[in-house]
């Protein structure tokens, strides 16, 4: 095999996840003052910084984890980015779903590989990367997305993380409930994750699409879409009980004898809800219950939830839960850096791994 060949092989194929580095893989260098880079290896590239040059050659070869030495004789540090390092810097347009969380979504919905799991709204990609992963080359994503700009932003994501857009996912645009029925056969599928405004709306065509005992995982911002969404799916009588939990991950601070908890953390991103498909037909058994004096009267539930009964108003829209929304020039703007960043990963240029999420601020589901 020539050496153009060996070239055009390494750079079309996927980054490799672990062994030595190769050309097309990424790798993430951390230089004397902490700072991070990503850069993608190419033959005959180049990593110039103001404290000196790498030569990509120099890292081909070399076991992940290593240190070597730039021009100035500084040590780098050179390791494969994790895809909690990729999914917290990459370009955003919408509130990502952060690792703690899609790290539950894979456990409580049982995402397993070979599974085929329809997945709403995409987003930025974030959790749509981590079902991949989940799935493996064997199962079947499909996203949905009802805005272009933001199905743009996660595909360049995930072309970048990839190194191509993978076979077995598409992103479909349009709103969940109208085009799911037309992409996925009924009863085809095995999980369906949520992750947008006004879940309950979609409750009925995930059913739909949903196997008898398929998951039905949501994510949701706020305790009242929380309430909300597991009213719909009770009322619906299409799944079991459902059941919701929030996920805190506190870090700690090991060093000698200080042995503490970080000052900081995230404190709140969103809340869970699962439940599974009921075969058709099947009517949940009544659970045996004692009487308890915090039953609720229709009239409770009007004044918690408006749109809940029959003639009630209440309006959904990220504002009202307290989410800001991107204006449409700053989303042509993340579209693009999403671009570039695929292009980049082509291309083998550099990029920086520091920064892109900072201005996004703490996370939400919408
Ligand atoms: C918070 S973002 C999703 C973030 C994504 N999970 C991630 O990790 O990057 C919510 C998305 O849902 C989309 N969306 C809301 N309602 C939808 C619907 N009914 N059908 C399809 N997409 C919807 C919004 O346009 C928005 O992009």
């Amino acid at each position: 095999m020539s050496r153009d060949d060996e070239r055009s092989e390494t750079e079309n194929a996927s980054p490799a996840l672990s062994g030595p580095f190769r050309y097309g893989d990424r790798v993430q260098l951390t230089g004397p003052k902490g700072r991070l880079n990503t850069i993608t290896l190419i033959d005959g590239g180049e990593f110039h910084s103001h404290r000196g040059m790498i030569r990509h050659s120099e890292l081909v070869g070399l076991p992940d984890g290593s240190v070597l030495r730039n021009s100035n004789d500084e040590e780098y540090l050179a390791l494969r980015p994790l895809l909690s390092d990729f999914v917290m810097s990459m370009p955003r347009g919408a509130a990502i779903v952060y690792p703690k969380d899609a790290a539950q979504i894979l456990s409580l919905a049982d995402i397993f590989p070979g599974a085929r799991v329809v997945e709403a709204g995409v987003g930025s990609g974030a959790l749509s990367l981590h079902l991949l992963r989940g799935i493996g080359s064997e199962g079947r994503l499909f996203s949905f997305e009802r805005r272009d700009e933001f199905a743009e932003i996660a595909s360049s994501n995930i072309e970048a993380f990839s190194g191509s857009v993978p076979d077995n996912w598409s992103v479909t645009v349009g709103d969940l409930q109208e085009v799911l029925p037309a992409t996925c056969e009924a009863g085809s599928i095995d999980r369906v994750v949520l992750d947008m405004l006004a879940p309950w709306e979609c409750v009925g065509v995930a059913a739909e699409a949903l196997k008898p005992g398929g998951v039905i995982i949501c994510y949701v911002a706020t305790v009242t879409q929380l309430s909300r969404v597991a009213e719909e799916l009770r009322r619906s009588g299409l799944y079991t009980h459902p059941q919701a939990s929030e996920t805190m991950v506190r870090g700690w601070h090991v060093e000698g004898l200080a042995v503490r908890p970080d000052h900081r953390m995230v404190a709140h991103t969103g809340f869970l809800i699962t439940a599974r498909r009921l075969a058709p037909g099947t009517q949940l058994p009544q659970l045996k219950r004692r009487a308890s004096k915090g039953e609720f009267t229709d009239e409770d539930m009007a004044a918690w939830m408006p749109d809940l009964v029959e003639g009630g108003e209440s309006e959904w829209t990220p504002e009202s839960i307290g989410q800001w929304s991107k204006s449409d020039k700053v989303l042509r703007k993340k579209a693009r850096e999403a671009q570039k960043l695929a292009a980049q990963r082509a291309s083998g240029s550099e990029d920086s791994a520091a920064g892109a999420a900072a201005e996004d601020g703490a996370p939400t589901a919408e």
